[in-house]
């Protein structure tokens, strides 16, 4: 299947708010499909493989859509889009290996299908050419800011596997991990959106502390997901957070705050054997009001975003960036 396949129908409303910059993600896409061409039998079935793990784009829609609400989109910002979508593409197909998850949208999983050891390469053939292609632009900025970022996100998912089974995580360390592995790398996207549109240093670091909230916002909200999603919807694994150990902010908060009893409970369904920890969290979480606390801060975190893109002119682009800091929060996937 092509990168250039039409978004299935739950995507509809993703696609509308991407009008603006509907004709910036076909080159987008282009790009992509050239640089990840291989004629090598094999490797052209992994990419293609990719193609159905086609998500919502939201990295590249959130440079394009920081490019134009300051002002108009460079070939330059064409090449880092794809360079930032290669980049959460190889970090997804890691992520998954980690979680030794089986189903990534909608989809088996790399891992599930040709096994681990194909898609660390794999993994490591998008990152590689993500770094081959953002030095096309012949600017230290560019290769600068991604290698920073990329290395934050290594560093986060290594944070979070060294904290696997320490039931005392705190929320600081948890938002030290999320800020890592999440948010760099939409603070990135901004910053790269903004820095290429020839912006002014203060509305950069305005902008990337738009999508530096907006990632904290959108991991949040993603752990809540893993807790109380439905997988059909998500088109992923999910409760894998609960089965590796893996403390998210509702159960660190529930830890934090819940009774003793609740919390020795909670801590004996954690650490037993066996594989159905979220049915047995879940009705402790809610009767707690931990995914409650973990939305209201997501939707804190929403809201600062929002307040971030007062740097720039009023615009339709604009509203979009602030739209897409609360759909963020209020997604089923
Ligand atoms: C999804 O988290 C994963 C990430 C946000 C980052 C993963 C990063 C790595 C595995 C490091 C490898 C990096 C490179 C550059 C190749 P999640 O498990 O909470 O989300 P999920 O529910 O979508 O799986
Ligand atoms: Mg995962």
């Amino acid at each position: 299947m092509s990168l250039l396949t039409a978004p299935p129908a739950n995507r509809i409303m993703a696609t509308q708010l991407f009008t603006p910059i509907a004709r910036d993600l076909v080159a987008v896409e282009r790009i992509l499909n050239t640089t990840l061409e291989s004629s090598r039998p094999g490797v052209d079935q992994l990419i293609a493989h990719l193609g159905y793990y086609k998500g919502k784009r939201l990295r590249p829609a959130l440079l394009l859509l920081t490019a134009r609400a300051c002002g108009g989109v460079e070939s330059a910002h064409h090449t880092l889009g794809a360079v930032v979508e290669m980049i959460h593409t190889a970090t997804l197909v890691h992520d998954d290996v980690l979680d030794s998850a089986s189903i990534r949208r909608h989809v088996p999983t790399v891992n599930s299908l040709w096994g681990n050891q194909a898609s660390i390469l794999l993994g490591d053939y998008l990152f590689t050419q993500a770094f081959h292609l953002s030095a096309t632009l012949d600017d230290v900025r560019a290769c600068r800011i991604i290698g920073k970022a990329t290395n934050r996100l290594c560093e986060g998912e290594l944070h979070q596997i060294t904290c696997r089974g320490r039931l005392d995580l705190s929320e600081d360390e948890y938002y030290d991990i999320i800020d890592a592995k999440t948010a760099e790398l939409t603070a990135c996207c901004c910053k790269l959106g903004a820095m290429y549109a020839g912006m002014p240093d203060d509305v950069i670091a305005n902008l990337t502390a738009y999508g530096q909230s907006l990632g904290l916002a959108f991991q949040i909200a993603d752990d809540l997901l893993d807790i109380e999603g439905v997988e059909a919807k998500a088109g992923k694994s999910l409760g894998t957070d609960l089965e590796q150990q893996k403390l998210t902010l509702p159960l660190i908060w529930l830890l934090e705050n819940a009774p003793k009893e609740q919390c020795d409970r909670v801590r004996s369904i954690l650490t037993a054997t066996g594989n159905h920890k979220r049915e047995a969290l879940l009705p402790e979480l809610r009767s707690a009001g931990a995914l409650d606390y973990a939305r209201s801060e997501a939707e804190s975190h929403a809201a600062a975003a929002c307040a971030k893109l007062e740097c720039l002119p009023a615009s339709p682009e604009r509203a979009i960036l602030a739209m897409l800091a609360e759909r963020a929060v209020h997604r089923d996937h």
